[in-house]
């Protein structure tokens, strides 16, 4: 087997000494890549933020921004990374001598300070800049004077950009805002940085990481990086992954490793065998059957997003809403389902869809449904040895639908409460009702009294209210330090009146 290895900048560099347990963000820094840094070490800060090339949604590759503290640097063996020293042109002697475009324009626009948060804003930044699709609502961006008269990155407009109600804020350059929403800057404040992202134009003709596009991505590598009594292992099919599997229980199965990546960083976690499937190829499928969408569970947020494209509107809605766009680039459904956490976002959601699950080890597969998937708290009825390979979600989909996250800021943080609605209503009578929710068990649970007490009633505001006070009994929520039991009661019949006043207003409108 080929030692592990990882291109850097364009250098072929090996893994090797490193452990298999060592971030990238601690492989990079240990080589003199000072640029990249540590901040939170869990994902939320955004300043480890680097590009990795990747197989492209809509060419052969993306640029993609991941948080470098989550992800072992094993996990990148045969992959492609660019720092935020390796955007710029160097001279013979290896000085910057012309700054990249988003540099160029952080600079001059004043976007950076003390410059620690400054790297990772601008990897985040040129995964937007180069962001195929950015071209196809992009005015022109000639200057500063296209982003003036806008106000403020709170859900308000660029001059052509959205309101932000639909999670989407886009610059007159097609810049969507969210591509920052994992960076943190704690001095600089955040107009100057939006100011620079909205400045900047469309990549040259002749720039290096565009044309790099056209080229396809480097694809998975099986990899068998051992050291001592520790391994991470990434096999190359779901046949070799559920042997393996069968073989070594006890494997810490990864896939985006943003979960994964914070226990080893903040809780000291260290496993013996790690073993990576965000690249199977049978778990990165997607596609549109007669009855149902399966979205295979290791495609990341951000290409079910992009793939998607809005076809099932819950799932749209929740995406942006889903920590951070640096998280969503490597998160992955059966991630999100396999921790089992009952505050995760997308089970809700998947719950009021009515999805299912295909489970897969080395006897084959089996279809259980997510309402039936949770057992307790962070477990469920997946057996060792079995991987989540796909979520489907029955069609046709309920026209009616909602996702409301109560959190203490709108993007980048975990709930306190999460539902979900997919209402069915005819001729003003709710036919079917599914309601999912998150933050008020020991699991995400079903709301099935207040299901009960919709279905085959008038969608009037007595029938709103009446459910609402249903609803707000559902579950056994408890007080922590995001909520209290009360409050969380009090939101989840809120949020149905809240849907109520929606679907009056989207009517009378
Ligand atoms: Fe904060 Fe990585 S160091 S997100
Ligand atoms: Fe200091 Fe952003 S410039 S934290």
């Amino acid at each position: 087997m080929v030692a592990a290895r990882i291109t850097v900048n364009g250098k072929e560099t090996p893994i090797s000494p490193a452990a298999p347990h060592t971030t990238v963000l601690d492989f990079l820094r240990e080589r003199g890549l000072t640029g990249t840094k540590e901040g939170c070490a869990e994902g939320e800060c955004g300043a480890c933020s680097v590009l990795v090339a990747r197989p492209g949604v809509h060419r052969p590759t993306d640029w993609v921004a991941v948080n470098a503290c989550l992800v072992p640097v094993a996990a990148l063996d045969g992959q492609e990374v660019v720092t935020s020293e390796g955007l710029a042109t160097v001279d013979a002697s290896g000085t910057p001598a012309v700054l990249h475009p988003v540099q160029e324009e952080m600079a001059v626009r004043g976007g950076s300070q003390c410059g620690y948060c400054t790297p990772g804003f601008i990897c985040s930044m040129a995964s937007e800049y180069y962001r195929p699709d950015r071209c196809a609502n992009a005015g022109p961006a000639d200057g500063p004077g296209d982003s003036d008269g806008t106000n403020g990155t709170n859900g308000t407009n660029g001059t052509n950009g959205s309101d932000g109600s639909d999670g989407s804020e886009h610059g007159p350059n097609g810049f969507d805002l969210h591509a920052l929403s994992g960076n943190l800057c704690r001095c600089t404040g955040y107009r100057p940085i939006r100011d620079a992202a909205f400045a900047v134009g469309m990549p040259a003709e002749d720039d290096p990481l565009a044309r790099r596009r056209e080229q396809s991505a480097p694809p998975p590598v099986a990899t068998r990086y051992t050291q001592d009594d520790s391994a991470f292992l990434r096999p190359g099919t779901l046949a070799d992954a559920v042997r393996l599997l069968r073989e070594r229980p006890e494997a810490v199965v990864v896939a985006g490793s943003t979960d994964w990546g914070v226990e080893v960083n903040i809780r000291s976690r260290r496993a013996g065998c790690v073993v990576a499937v965000d690249r199977l190829p049978e778990l990165r499928t997607l596609h549109t059957g007669s009855d149902h969408i399966e979205i295979g569970a290791a495609q990341t947020l951000t290409e079910i997003e992009r793939r998607l494209d809005g076809a099932v509107p819950l799932l749209a809605e929740l995406f942006p809403q889903f920590a951070s766009r640096l998280i969503r680039n490597s998160a992955t459904l059966g991630g999100n389902l396999g921790t089992g956490s009952p505050i995760g976002d997308s089970p809700p959601v998947l719950l009021a869809l009515e999805a299912t699950l295909v489970l897969a080890d080395a006897d084959g597969e089996r279809e259980v449904p997510l309402s039936d998937y949770f057992t307790g708290y962070r477990q469920s009825v997946r057996r060792p040895g079995e991987l989540i390979r796909a979520v489907r979600v029955p069609l046709p989909l309920s026209p009616v639908t909602a996702f409301h996250k109560i959190a203490k800021r709108r993007f980048d943080d975990i709930s306190s409460v999460a539902v979900a609605f997919a209402l069915d209503i005819e001729d003003g009578t709710v036919r079917k009702a599914r309601i999912g929710l998150g933050g008020v068990a020991a699991t995400p649970v079903r709301a099935l009294a207040t299901e009960a007490a919709l279905e085959g009633r008038p969608w009037t505001a007595q029938t709103a209210e009446a459910a609402a006070r249903v609803l707000r009994t559902e579950g056994t929520p408890m007080d922590d330090h995001r909520a209290s039991a009360g409050y969380r009661s009090a939101m989840l019949g809120q949020s149905l009146l809240k849907l109520y006043a929606r679907t009056t207003e989207a009517v009378s409108s």
